[in-house]
């Protein structure tokens, strides 16, 4: 993953919409041809309505260039008072969001890299949807 997806993804968390949980993340999507694509958190008083970052910024993935094309992701992740310089933990995506990527990955057969940050970028652990999601659920019609 380049430097440049981590600064994007630090740049959507400034979107996010959390006054809920106070944990602010931002996902940044890149295609095979180098476009990205940005999403962030999405609270919602009604609790249960709130999307994820990384469903936020594949939804933008799939209308800037198409799920087909993504090839990588990076989540940044942290609560709105953390200090800047003070790396936290990384963010590892929930379940519902492990099964979002996959489907990403599903239409164009290949693994996608996935790289959880904390808020500043610098603590991350890189990694794959396979290895994140082993034995998964997949889904073709017919
Ligand atoms: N959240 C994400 O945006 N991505 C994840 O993978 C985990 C959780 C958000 C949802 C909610 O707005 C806040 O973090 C606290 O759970």
């Amino acid at each position: 993953m380049s430097e440049d997806l981590v600064k994007a993804a630090i740049k959507a968390r400034t979107g996010a919409h959390a006054p809920y949980s106070d944990f602010f993340v931002g996902c940044a999507v890149e295609s095979e041809d180098g476009e990205i694509a940005l999403g962030a958190n999405m609270e919602n008083g009604c609790y249960r309505l709130g999307v994820c970052a990384e469903q936020s910024a594949l939804a933008a993935a799939q209308i800037a260039f198409g799920l087909d094309k993504v090839v990588r992701l990076v989540v940044v992740g942290g609560s709105h008072a953390a200090d800047g310089s003070k790396p936290g933990e990384p963010v590892m995506p929930c379940g519902g969001c492990r099964q979002a990527i996959l489907e990403a990955a599903s239409l164009s057969g290949r693994d996608i890299e996935v790289t959880c940050c904390d808020h500043t970028g610098k603590q991350r652990v890189v990694t794959s949807i396979s290895a994140l999601l082993p034995a998964a659920f997949t889904f073709e019609k017919g």
